[in-house]
């Protein structure tokens, strides 16, 4: 095993807010690639991430799970042994941020019928290149997180690759700690 322990994220948002995207820029080897494009024609991705967090080999497994409604009852099968879940927005439509609300409730109905402790969650404003375009102040987003108590908020760009591996790395140092 190239691991010491492997933790299950969860990706989640709704659809075009940049999700697969946020996980291309993080791994962007051709490895991973194709292994996507295979598993992204039935709604579900997932890809390794290697981490070392004060010495042990911490594997983060991320699942891009499809923001689209006609994916959902295949998505839900998948919350099984979650450990983390990242819930995404994009800062330049907000109503995608309105609507990270149904997604907080509905992981959260999810998760208590498949895991034992409500897992540490992060919230992310992605596209943060588009500040012209913006229509959720990063403000709103850090309320969000403080009410919702969420491990961690950034805003990032997969296109720009702004604070995308800062993120992660970040969040395989929390659940190493928890
Ligand atoms: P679903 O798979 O339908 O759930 O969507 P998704 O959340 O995976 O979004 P996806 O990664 O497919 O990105 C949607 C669109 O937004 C694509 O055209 C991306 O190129 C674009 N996009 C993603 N991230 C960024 C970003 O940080 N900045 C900008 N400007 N565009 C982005």
């Amino acid at each position: 095993k190239i691991y010491d322990v492997r933790y299950k994220v969860l990706l989640v948002g709704e659809s075009g807010v940049g999700k697969t995207s946020l996980i291309r820029k993080l791994v962007g080897t051709a490895t991973n690639k194709n292994h996507m494009n295979m598993l992204s024609t039935i709604g579900i991705d997932f890809v390794k991430k290697l981490y070392e967090v004060d010495g042990a080999k911490v594997q983060l497994e991320i699942w891009d799970t499809a923001g689209q409604e006609r994916f959902r009852s295949i998505t839900k099968m998948h919350y099984r042994g979650t450990k983390a879940v990242v819930f995404v927005y994009d800062v330049a439509d907000l109503d995608s941020f309105t609507r990270l609300n149904f997604w907080l409730e509905s992981i959260d109905q999810e998760l208590q019928c498949s895991v034992e402790d409500t897992p540490p969650m992060i919230i992310i404003g992605n596209k943060s290149d588009l500040e012209d375009k913006r229509e959720v102040p990063t403000e709103r987003g850090e309320k969000l997180a403080d009410e919702k108590l969420a491990n961690g908020f950034w805003e990032t760009s997969a296109k720009q690759g702004t604070n995308v591996h800062a993120c992660f790395e970040k969040l395989a140092y929390t659940l190493t700690d928890t």
